[in-house]
């Protein structure tokens, strides 16, 4: 069959299923009594949580205390957030049989495919997920980093002295090129060309989007007629290039990430082209605008602090990591760029002493443990200090989530993000440009102003 056909065929499969995550259904939750939480309605909460998360979870904290329940669209179904680190340490070590993180996620089905990490759970993921780890633990890592580097230098090469820079802007395009090159691993100029609109329009995804996926006719329409375009435009893209990919003479000495999927596992355990494609596009819609959105938090915040700077552009210099990875670490701790993590409990549970039933959606909230003064002194302040030769006690610096659904990504965007700053920092004097403060983007919470600094050239001591 010709690609276009085949591929065709996928993409409408994708978009005309209804259910994206397997097993068995959410139970329904019976009128059990659940923690405190406002009495608003539904719909009204949900807004306060999709719009306002920065200022909900903390006034819920303060109103009803270390456990809370948010009612959610549709139907009132009970979210329980908890605050504390050893409450978020019983839910990150719950069974995965009860646990299941997947549901959450099934609304980017059409998007992500069914057999995206994201969206499964149980034995499925649990084998996903071990195809996929090698592909990011310490030794692939190593093996990205001058490639990432090469993408920070072009990027930051481009920059106009003098110039002042929406930093979150930057970062977007430098963590696309990174996913373009290190992760799905093109080099061919032309297929580059080709792909950047569509993985662009891809992550540019809307609530809007999402939502209508619920009616099939709106796919003839509007944004979700584009959107559907887009994509087919997308995997005919992506399939061509995994099934190439497969061909390459070289393929086992490739570094990039697809190259080293299409070889994980073994000859009774594979990933097929559908999974490659559903993981690919898993990836760069989770890796791509996080990772950005914690580097221009960086930068921002690096950019306020003078003698700060001084030390990056000194730790830059002398390839020394450990600052610029704390310089990171607090940013992504102060300005978390995902609210919480939730699980959905297919039995009933108990957590910190209270008995859920099953159905309920739980979850600790990053924003709280992130903020909670017993967890990290004057929470307030930007100070790398609490990660320099020290982590701060278990499960209160939890940005990446935890257990076996705790992201995969986590070491690529930390090194990613080292190598990005380092380049920065090596050729710039970095001023923050006014305030700024978080706003929701979709999934993940961005500086509102995108974090704008000023770059000039570094005036050298000495
Ligand atoms: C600052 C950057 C990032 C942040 C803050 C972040 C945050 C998260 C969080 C909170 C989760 C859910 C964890 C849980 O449920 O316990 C997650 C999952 C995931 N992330 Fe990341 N992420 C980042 C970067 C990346 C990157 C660079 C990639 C890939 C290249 C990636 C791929 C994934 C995947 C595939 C999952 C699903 C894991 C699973 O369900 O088993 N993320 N991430």
């Amino acid at each position: 069959m010709a690609i276009t056909d085949d591929v065709a065929e996928l993409t409408a499969q994708r978009f005309g299923r209804t259910t994206f995550t397997g097993g068995e259904r959410v139970p329904h939750v019976g009128d059990a009594e659940l923690p405190p939480g406002p009495r608003w309605p539904a719909w009204l909460q949900s807004v306060a949580l999709l719009r306002f998360r920065h200022r909900f979870h903390p006034y819920l904290h303060r109103r009803y205390g270390d456990v809370f329940t948010i009612r959610l669209l549709p139907g009132g179904r009970p979210l329980v957030l908890f605050t504390r680190p050893e409450h978020a340490k019983e839910i990150f070590a719950g069974d995965p049989e009860v646990f299941h993180a997947g549901k959450g996620n099934s609304i980017l089905g059409p998007i992500m495919g069914e057999h995206s990490l994201l969206l499964q759970d149980g034995e499925e993921h649990k084998r996903a997920r071990k195809l996929l780890m090698p592909a990011f633990n310490g030794h692939a890592l190593r093996g990205y980093r001058s490639l990432v580097t090469e993408v920070a230098r072009a990027e930051v090469a481009g920059w106009t002295p003098g110039a002042e820079l929406r930093s979150l802007d930057r970062m977007n395009a430098v963590t696309l090129e990174v996913i373009l090159r290190v992760v799905f691993g093109v080099t061919d100029e032309t297929r580059l060309a080709e792909l950047r609109p569509r993985v662009t329009a891809t992550v540019d995804v809307s609530p809007a989007v999402l939502l209508g996926w619920g009616y099939p006719w709106l796919q003839k329409v509007g944004i979700w007629k584009r959107t559907v375009e887009n994509q087919y435009a997308l995997d005919r893209l992506m399939y061509a290039e995994i099934r190439e990919r497969r061909a390459a003479p070289d393929l086992a000495e490739r570094t990039d990430v697809l190259s080293r999927l299409i070889l994980a596992g073994d000859d009774g355990d594979r990933l097929d082209d559908t999974e490659l494609r559903d993981q690919l596009v898993t990836l760069l819609l989770a890796g791509h605008e996080t990772t950005a959105s914690a580097l221009s938090w960086a930068l921002y915040e690096v950019g306020r602090d003078p003698e700060l700077l001084a030390r990056c552009q000194a730790a830059a210099d002398s390839d020394d990591d450990e600052l610029l990875d704390a310089v990171l670490k607090e940013a992504m701790r102060l300005h978390p760029v995902i609210p919480m993590v939730v699980r959905t409990l297919m039995r009933p549970a108990t957590i910190a002493g209270i008995d859920l039933p099953a159905g309920t959606t739980v979850g600790p909230s990053i924003i709280m443990a992130h903020q909670r003064p017993a967890n990290h002194p004057d929470p307030w302040a930007f100070r790398p200090e609490r990660f320099l030769g020290q982590n701060p006690p278990p499960n209160t610096w939890i940005p990446f989530g935890g257990g076996v659904r705790r992201c995969i990504g986590a070491g690529f965007s930390l090194m990613e993000g080292v190598a990005v700053l380092r380049e920065v920092f090596r050729s710039y004097d970095v001023t923050a440009v006014g305030d700024d403060e978080p706003k929701v983007r979709n999934i993940t919470s961005v500086p509102r102003r995108g974090a704008r600094i000023r770059v000039t050239p570094r005036r050298r001591q000495g």
